[in-house]
C-alpha cells in the first residue's frame, strides 16, 4: 500500500490540550499559503467539523462510514469547508463513538486514493488512545503530539509515545514521531520552562517544535465564531505567525519524507 507521506495525525490522550486548535490552525495557515488540505475529523465530538462550518447532525455520511464500509468511496463524504475552498473536511459524527472497538486499515486505504489531491491530510484525533487514534496512526506517516507544559499535561505522554511505537511495530513501519508542539505557553513561567526541559528528556530536545503556541483569547473566540485565526487579521498577528511557521515545519517534514 502507498505510504502516507502527506498524512499527519494530531494526537494526545489528554482532553482539551489543543489537538483541534492545532489541526485547524495548520489548515488555516495552509489555505493562507495557497495550499489545499484535507481535515479528517476522527473525534466523535465533531469539533473540527463544526468549527469548519458544517453541521455534523445534518450530514448524510461521515468518516464513520469509511471505517464501517469496505472500500468506501470518499467522493460523496468529503465536504468543502465554509472557511476556504482550499480546505476540505472528512466529517465526524457522534456515532463514531461506537467504533472505538473494532479494527481498521480502511481509513488508510481510503485516504491513500486521494492523498495526491492535497498538500497535507491532517487528522484530528479524539482524546483517547483507543481504536480511533490507532486507526489515525495506522493511516499516517507522521504523528504530532500536542502537549501543555504543565505537570498534568506531561502525565501520560509516555503512553502516547508507547502507542506510536506499538502501531509502528504492528501495522505501520513508516510511522514517525514528527514532533511535539507545546500549547498554551505563558509568556514567562519558570514552571512551563521546567516542564519543557522535562519533556525534552522524554522525547529529545530536537523533537520539540518551535515556536510554541501562546495562550491567547483569540483561539477561544475563533472556535466560538467558527472562524479561522487568519480571518482575524492583525488582531491575531502573533498566533497567525506561529501557525504559519508551524505549517512550514509540517511542509518541510512532508517534503523530506517524499525525497
Ligand atoms: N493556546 C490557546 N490559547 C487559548 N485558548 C486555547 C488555546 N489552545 C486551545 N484553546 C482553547 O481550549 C479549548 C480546548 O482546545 P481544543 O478543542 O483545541 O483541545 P482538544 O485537545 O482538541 O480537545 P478534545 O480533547 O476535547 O478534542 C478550546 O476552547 C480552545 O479554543
Ligand atoms: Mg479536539
Amino acid at each position: 500500500m502507498v505510504s502516507m507521506q502527506r498524512t499527519l495525525a494530531v494526537l494526545n490522550q489528554k482532553g482539551g490540550v489543543g489537538k483541534t486548535t492545532v489541526t485547524l490552525g495548520l489548515a488555516s495557515a495552509a489555505a493562507a499559503a495557497g495550499r489545499r488540505v484535507l481535515v479528517v475529523d476522527l473525534d466523535p465530538q465533531a469539533s473540527s467539523t463544526w468549527v469548519l462550518g458544517l453541521d455534523p447532525a445534518a450530514l448524510d455520511a461521515s468518516v464513520a462510514d469509511v471505517l464501517t464500509t469496505k472500500n468506501a468511496q470518499l467522493g460523496g463524504i468529503i465536504q468543502r469547508s465554509v472557511w476556504s475552498d482550499r480546505i476540505d473536511v472528512l466529517p465526524s459524527t457522534s456515532t463514531l463513538q461506537e467504533l472505538e472497538s473494532g479494527s481498521s486499515k480502511r481509513l488508510k486505504r481510503a485516504l491513500a486514493m486521494l492523498e495526491t489531491d492535497y498538500e497535507a491530510i491532517l487528522i484530528d484525533c479524539p482524546p483517547s488512545l483507543g481504536n480511533l487514534t490507532r486507526s489515525a496512526l495506522s493511516a499516517s506517516r507522521h504523528a504530532l503530539i500536542v502537549v501543555e507544559p504543565s505537570a498534568l499535561g506531561l502525565r501520560g505522554i509516555g503512553g502516547v509515545a508507547d502507542l506510536i511505537d506499538e502501531v509502528w511495530d504492528a501495522t505501520n513501519p513508516d510511522l514517525e514521531l514528527a514532533g511535539v508542539v507545546l500549547n498554551r505557553v505563558p509568556a514567562v513561567s519558570r514552571e512551563a520552562e521546567r516542564r519543557s526541559d522535562e519533556l525534552a528528556q522524554i522525547v529529545g530536545r530536537s523533537a520539540i517544535w518551535s515556536p510554541p503556541i501562546p495562550q491567547r483569547v483569540v483561539f477561544n473566540q475563533a472556535v466560538g465564531e467558527r472562524r479561522s485565526i487568519h480571518s482575524f487579521g492583525s488582531r491575531a498577528a502573533e498566533p497567525i505567525a506561529v501557525f504559519d511557521s508551524l505549517w512550514r515545519r509540517v511542509r518541510g517534514t512532508i517534503r523530506s519524507a517524499q525525497s
